[in-house]
Order: structure tokens, then sequence, then C-alpha cells
């Protein structure tokens, strides 16, 4: 068996605080950058207390972290029972020295916490299919060095443990999914055990998922068993059967980045409002990409206004905003948002018609609400 070795200690852990660290974590970019320039705003840190770094959670920006029991859950088979101390991780196929590790050689190494927004490639516009936590693991990249890759290398398959026959799969078809190697180096890809300072909940992939930033949710691969590095193109059902956009004419492209985003938080659906003042509040994200703006319509067709956006934009993490509404009369509105990313990529009015799959639904969350004086 082979044994992790360290894959540094931190470095600049002792001249800032914890409480700092995490929000850093969170800002991403910024401070990170300051500390770890070339590390993409990714901070490497030793292993902090579990128990201080979520009092340190709770105390800042609930609006852009979500609590582990609401973030949402999507699993295409039941969740598995792994006990970690049977199990292991196998990283193998196309490198000179195929690395096995236990649960313990996870929390032994040194580790790097950021946050990071997922989204599942099927959420609707709106849906509750989002969710930014903090998470802690190892570089992908690292790991992938310390096994030395050979060359020829192009594609690296995360396994899950869960497998069934459920939803029109191919009996016992496990849950796999396969990214381009260079995704796979990018410092942020992650293999990550904790989710916001807690050890990973079971639904959310306990002990080891895959968190691959900026791409839809299907790639953080969760209850990883074996990361295969390859030269050919995977052919799991998960890869070819879903997850792919399908257009009219019988095109298909797979599924990888996230589209620009946004979606409200307050008010909801059917909320009824009074006053003549009312903070509306959402997120907005962008992918690999960061938002640039916000924009928001109170009436079909009325012209976009300009929201404000309550956080610094980083890339790879939700950005809260808000819109101080001045309600002029009472009345039925429909409410619309939309955003825009640094390089201009807008969310489209419209899905396109030639459409066929159910992915990459990013027109404008629209919400009815009433207004009584
Ligand atoms: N990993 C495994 N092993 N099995 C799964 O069904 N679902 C994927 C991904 N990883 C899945 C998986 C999908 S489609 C999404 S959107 C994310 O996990 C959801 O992660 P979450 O349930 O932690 O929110």
């Amino acid at each position: 068996m082979n044994r992790l070795v360290d894959v540094g200690k931190a470095t600049f852990a002792k001249s800032i605080s914890r409480r700092d660290f995490v929000r850093a974590a969170i800002a991403a970019g910024g401070l990170a950058s300051t500390y770890a320039s070339g590390m993409m705003g990714l901070l490497r840190i030793s292993r902090a207390p579990s128990r201080e770094v979520r009092a340190t959670l709770n105390e800042i920006s609930k609006d852009l972290i979500t609590s582990n029991i609401d973030f949402f859950i999507r699993n295409h088979f039941a969740t598995p029972k792994i006990n970690s101390d049977a199990w292991s991780l196998e990283i193998g196929g196309m490198v000179s020295k195929p690395l096995r590790l236990s649960y313990s050689d996870l929390l032994l190494t040194s580790s790097v916490r950021r946050a990071f927004t997922l989204e599942c490639a099927g959420n609707r516009s709106g849906g509750g299919g989002v969710g930014t936590a903090v998470w802690s693991g190892l570089p992908l990249a690292e790991l992938l060095k310390q096994a030395g890759l050979r060359p020829g290398a192009t594609t690296v398959v995360f396994h899950g443990a869960d497998s069934g026959d459920g939803e029109a799969v191919p009996p016992g078809t496990h849950f796999a999914r396969a990214i381009a190697l260079d995704k796979a180096m990018d410092p942020s890809s992650l293999l990550a055990y904790e989710m916001n300072g807690e050890p990973l909940p079971a639904d959310h992939g306990f002990p080891l998922r895959a968190v691959i930033p900026g791409w839809y949710g299907m790639d953080s691969v969760k209850w990883l068993t074996r990361v295969e590095i390859s030269d050919q193109p995977f052919k799991g059902y998960f890869q070819q059967e879903e997850y792919v956009s399908v257009k009219a004419n019988g095109e298909r492209r797979p599924i990888t980045r996230m589209l620009v985003n946004s979606k409200f938080l307050r008010p909801f659906e059917g909320e009824e409002i009074q006053g003549k003042t009312y903070r509306v509040e959402g997120e907005a994200w962008a992918g690999e990409g960061s938002i640039g703006k916000v924009e928001l319509r109170l009436q079909p067709s009325g012209p976009w206004q300009q929201a404000t956006l309550s956080a610094a934009a980083v890339t790879m993490v939700w950005t809260p905003w808000s819109y101080e509404w001045q309600i002029v009369r009472p009345g039925q509105y429909t409410l619309e948002v939309r955003a825009t990313d640094s390089d201009g990529h807008t969310q489209p009015d419209v899905r396109d018609p030639d459409r066929k799959d159910a992915y990459e639904l990013n027109t404008p969350h629209r919400i009815s609400v009433s207004v009584r004086s």
C-alpha cells in the first residue's frame, strides 16, 4: 500500500487567524492570491478543528453558504453505506505509481479549503438544485502528479460506489463520470472529505467525493472508490446516455461548464407583499467565471434595472445580490432576474427551441407576487 506523502504544510497559517482563513476561503481570490499566488485562490491549510470552522461559518455570510441540511441532494441510486475503516481509494490506470489511500491517509494530509457553487445540470430556472458550500480536500492535480501520469493520458474517470437498476439504466450500472485531464489538473479540482467543516454527510458522498468547480454537478462524483486515468474517451452510461445536449438535428455535445444563471431568494413565488419598499434578494453564478452584473425587471417587457452585488464577485462561487424595490402602486407583479458574467454572456430570454434535452436551463427566473397597499 502506498502511503501518501504530505503534499505540503501550511506555510502562512500562522500569520492570520483561522477566522480570517475561512473568510478568505469564502471570498477566495483576493486574500488567497495575496498569500498563495499561483494557487488560483485555494488556501492551503493544516486541519482546523471542525467545531471552530463551523462556528466561524455561522458567524459570516449566511447568504453565501448553504448549510449541509439545506443543500440539495441528487442521487441516481440509493445512498451507499460506507464504513470508512474498510474504504479505500485507488488511483490507477495510466500512471507509473498507482496509489491506494485509506480514510486516515486523507485526514493526515494537509488540505485546501474553499467555497464553490454546485448546480445540477437539470436544475430548472430558479430551482433548488444549486448551493454553495465550503469544501475541504486534496487537490486532485497533486495526487495525479504523485501517481505519475504516463504520456498520452487524456481522461480522468471517477467511479462511485453506488449502483442499481433505477431510471432505466442497464442492471448493475454504477455511477461514473469522466472529465478531461486539463480540468482535473486545474488546482481548484478537489477530492473533498469535508463540507462546511463537517465530514461529508452520507448523502453528499461520505467519505470522499470529487468537487469539480464551475462544471455542472454530475462530474462531482460522490462515494469515490477509484480514479482511473485513461487515454480513451469514457463510454459509461452516464457519460454517453445522460448529461448530453441533444439538438433536433441529432447534434450531440457533452454537458460540462455551468452557464451563467441567477435566482430570487426573496420574495418567493406567490408571496404577498405589503408596504412601499421591499428588499429583493438572490444569488447569481457564472460557472468557471464570475458575475459582471445582475438585472431585474418588475413587469414583462419593462426596462431591466441593475441590482447591487452584495459581495465581490469571485470565480466559481455565487454572488449574492439585492435590489431596493420602491413600490409605486399595489397590484400583481411578475419579477424576473437575469445575470451577465464578466465575459459578457447574459442569460437568454428564451430556451433554444432546438434543444431536445432538459439540461442547462438558464432562462431568467420569473416569479409572481402581489403587493397590497
Ligand atoms: N455521484 C454519484 N456517485 N452518484 C450520483 O448519483 N449525482 C451527481 C453528482 N455526483 C451523483 C454523483 C449529480 S447529477 C449531482 S447534481 C451532484 O452529485 C449532486 O451533489 P449533491 O447531492 O451533494 O448536491
